[in-house]
Order: structure tokens, then sequence, then C-alpha cells
């Protein structure tokens, strides 16, 4: 099993919408026998919450399920556990590397840096808008999974 999980600072917003859509394009293309995907957040605000309204809504609107997504926290365990730790911005990743301890692990990427954008996921819990977020970790998304299907 090729185990994948998104990193976002609340855990509410945008690591689970990705976990969403990757688990919803994993299901499309027959992989969830061999693909995982899971999502967590840096900080410990949200632990056992659901997504945000805004995240659930943005999801409904494509018809990609949300139905299990809880809120937790990233530990040091699952950097031993997953093989793509994949964060949404530049302080995620540091945050990681605080958590981990490990700076520079090639298993932790920024999503979009798989991309042509080269860039941070804005944050939709401060910017509000939930379709450039949903826009931008889809195409995240897509190019990470064509990265898994060709390393597996
Ligand atoms: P997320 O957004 O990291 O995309 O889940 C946030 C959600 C909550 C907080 C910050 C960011 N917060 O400070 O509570």
């Amino acid at each position: 099993m090729v185990k994948v999980l998104f990193v976002c600072l609340g855990n509410i917003c945008r690591s689970p919408m990705a976990e969403a859509i990757m688990r919803d394009l994993v299901e499309k293309e027959g992989l969830s026998e061999k693909i995982s995907v899971d999502s967590a957040g840096t900080g410990s605000w949200h632990i056992g919450e659901p997504p945000h309204k805004g995240t659930v809504k943005k999801l409904a609107e494509y018809n990609v399920s949300t139905e299990g997504l809880v809120a937790r926290q990233f530990s040091k365990k699952d950097f031993e556990e997953y093989d793509y730790i994949v964060g949404m911005d530049e302080s995620n990743i540091r945050n990681i590397s605080r958590i981990t301890g490990q700076p520079d692990d090639p298993k932790v990427v920024r999503l979009l840096d798989l991309t042509d954008a080269k860039k941070d996921v804005p944050d939709p819990y401060y910017t509000g808008d939930f379709q450039e977020t949903y826009d931008l970790v889809s195409e995240g998304c897509r190019v990470l999974l064509e990265k898994i299907k060709k390393e597996m």
C-alpha cells in the first residue's frame, strides 16, 4: 500500500479538501486497494472536528464525498508511516520538519511544487476563497497521482 498524507495547519480547510479530492481520484481510477489517503494538521486547535463548512460546501458542489473526515494532529509517527507527506504551504513544510526533526526529507513536498504553479495553496480560513483553493488543490492532486502511479 502506498500511503499519502496531506498536511496543513488546522486540518479543517485545505488538507481535508485534498484528502477528499485525492480519495475521489483514486477511487475513480480503481486504485483504492493500492493507495491510501489521509490528512492531518500541525496545530491542535481543531482535533476531532469535521472540516470547515466552506470546504464541505465546495466539495459538495463537485460531488466529492466528505464522509469520515475528522481533524487530527500530525505526529512524528506519521513521518515513519507515510510514503508521501504533502504540505499545502511553506510554513506547513517548516512545521513538519520541526515535528519530525528531519528537515529536507524527499518524501515531504509542497503540493504545488509538483505543478507549474510552484507556490503556496492559499488558506481559505483567511482568504474566504474556497473556489481558488479547490482549483489549485485539484490540479495538485491530479499531478501527484500521476507521480505516484509512475513511482509504484
Ligand atoms: P487549514 O486552515 O490549515 O487549511 O485547515 C486553518 C484552519 C484553522 C486555523 C488556521 C488555518 N486556525 O488558526 O484555527
